[in-house]
């Protein structure tokens, strides 16, 4: 008997409407569109606005998108995992959110926090739901409402984030398609660097930690900068060559975009071509877990079946990966 791949057989998306463009950022910050772009590649990205609306908003109309497009009532969903580093909630989890608004009624369902790398972790967790043959529609969403963490005073943060959602559907292959192989790393040292430093169970909200700003992303640009292009340009080149992967196989690198410099770099040591290569930074920004699958989204229609893909993600904790998949339709 042939074993069971996990393939992926739809993708959904969501962004919200309101765009905010490096000129307003201008107006906002001690910045200019042209170190914006410079620096990150990043021109703008969407901000989710209104009184309550958390992330299950976002990932919502993603998942519903998704089944749309699959043909698929959310009641026929059996496990929703949501990757996500702003959840609606510290409990429940926003997935469980997630499936009472669509309507997915015999799912279970939870979170995964892995920073950016969580929606890589958790696309592999879910291939091993349907690998084993006891479900055969697991869906994995990655959602961030990174406007909710983010201090729009901070000049070295507030440009790069976005909001947006996006999520795949995972099905039972017997051809070898879908997720062939994956690499994920993690090393809690790297939590200096790149953290929130209130509103956990370390440091509860209290009014001093909000007045001192601990509830927004404390970052060190420049070290989470260095470790990311080592990181992910490593862990790419590596799952390569365990599977005997050159440049030439590849298809499409669809790397978390956080600052286009990072992706060029790992790009270069894959020997992978620029025209290979799934982008959005220009037009999101860094949407935290909603990088990758909103960048299967924008570029489905070029992807043909059997096509390698190679997915990378580096974020805090650090946490990092790679996955080897072939293209399913
Ligand atoms: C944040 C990041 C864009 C900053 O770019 P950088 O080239 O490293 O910039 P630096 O932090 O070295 O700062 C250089 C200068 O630009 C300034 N600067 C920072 N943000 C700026 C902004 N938005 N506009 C103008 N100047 C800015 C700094 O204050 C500094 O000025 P100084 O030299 O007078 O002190 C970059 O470090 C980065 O992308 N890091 C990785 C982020 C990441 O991957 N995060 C998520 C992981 S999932």
């Amino acid at each position: 008997m042939s074993k069971i791949t996990a393939a992926i057989t739809a993708v959904g998306g969501f962004v919200p409407d309101y765009v905010l463009s490096n000129l307003e950022l201008e107006k906002m910050v001690d910045t200019t569109n042209d170190w914006i772009i410079s620096r990150t590649g990043i021109k703008e990205r969407r901000i989710l606005k209104g009184e309550g609306l958390g992330t299950s908003d976002l990932a919502a109309p993603a998942v519903l998108d998704l089944c749309k497009k699959r043909g698929i009532d959310p009641s026929e969903i059996e496990l929703i995992i949501c990757a996500t580093t702003t959840p609606d909630f510290v409990f429940p989890a926003t997935a469980n959110i997630i499936c009472d608004k669509i309507g997915a009624k015999n799912a279970f369902s939870y979170d995964v926090q892995a920073a950016c790398s969580g929606f890589i972790f958790s696309l592999v967790t879910g291939s091993k739901f349907i690998e084993s043959g006891q479900y055969k529609k697991v869906v994995v969403v990655g959602a961030d409402k990174m406007s909710s963490i983010v201090d729009y005073s901070d000049r070295a943060t507030c440009v790069i984030f976005g909001d947006g959602a996006g999520a795949v559907l995972l099905e039972p292959n017997s051809d070898g398609l879908g997720i062939r192989d994956s690499i994920l790393r993690s090393d809690g040292s790297g939590r200096i660097h790149l953290h929130q430093k209130a509103g956990g169970s370390v440091k509860p909200p209290t009014h001093k930690s909000i007045d001192a700003k601990e509830h927004y992303v404390y970052q060190e640009g420049q070290q989470v900068f260095k470790f990311a292009v080592l990181k992910m340009a490593d862990v790419s080149a590596e799952i390569m060559e365990k599977n005997n992967l050159k440049g030439e196989d590849i298809a499409w690198l669809v790397p978390h975009q956080a600052n286009k410099r990072i992706i060029d770099a790992t790009a270069k040591r894959m020997n992978v071509g620029e025209d290979k290569v799934m982008l959005n930074i220009e037009k999101y920004g860094n949407t935290t877990n909603g990088t990758i699958p909103l960048c299967l989204w924008d570029y489905e229609s070029r992807l043909n079946k059997g096509d390698n893909l190679i997915i990378a993600a580096f974020g805090g904790g650090f946490t990092w990966g790679s996955i080897w998949l072939k293209w399913a339709y």
